[in-house]
């Protein structure tokens, strides 16, 4: 895919662009199910989080919600998309429910961020 950066581990591809225009490439009924987490409404949390956190986006959703989300609405096989990575725990949710995802985030920072706390994931896994 011309222009976007793409990094993929097994099932999971992460693409580092603006969601738009990956969408463009992708035909109609493409994806099973849109697992999404647009930007509105986050300045409530930042208000909260007091810049202490340890998260990587102050509007880090847990994995176990994201596992909960893919235990309740997905099936086996489904392809999933979220076009709003943040931190990517939905990355860590699908690799662990054993989901193919298309993981976008525009954000550079995120996006590493997000990369390398997935394949710290994948370490601590090979530990035990
Ligand atoms: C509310 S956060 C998502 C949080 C994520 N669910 C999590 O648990 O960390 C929204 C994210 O969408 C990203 N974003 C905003 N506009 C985007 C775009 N046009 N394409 C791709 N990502 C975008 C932001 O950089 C931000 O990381």
């Amino acid at each position: 895919m011309n222009g976007f950066k793409k990094e993929k581990r097994g099932g999971i591809c992460f693409y580092n662009c603006d969601n738009i225009e990956f969408m463009k490439t992708k035909p109609d009924n493409y994806y099973d199910l849109a697992i999404v987490d647009p930007p509105y409404g986050i300045e409530r949390f930042k208000a909260k989080d007091g810049g202490n956190s340890k998260k990587i986006t102050t509007f880090q959703k847990p994995k176990d919600l994201y596992r909960w989300i893919l235990k309740t609405y997905a099936k086996d096989g489904f392809k999933i998309l979220d076009t709003h990575g943040g931190s990517h725990t939905n990355a860590i949710a699908c690799d662990m429910e054993d989901f193919e995802l298309d993981i976008v985030e525009i954000d550079q920072k995120y996006f590493n961020d997000g990369l390398n706390a997935f394949d710290n994931h994948k370490r601590q896994l090979k530990l035990f």
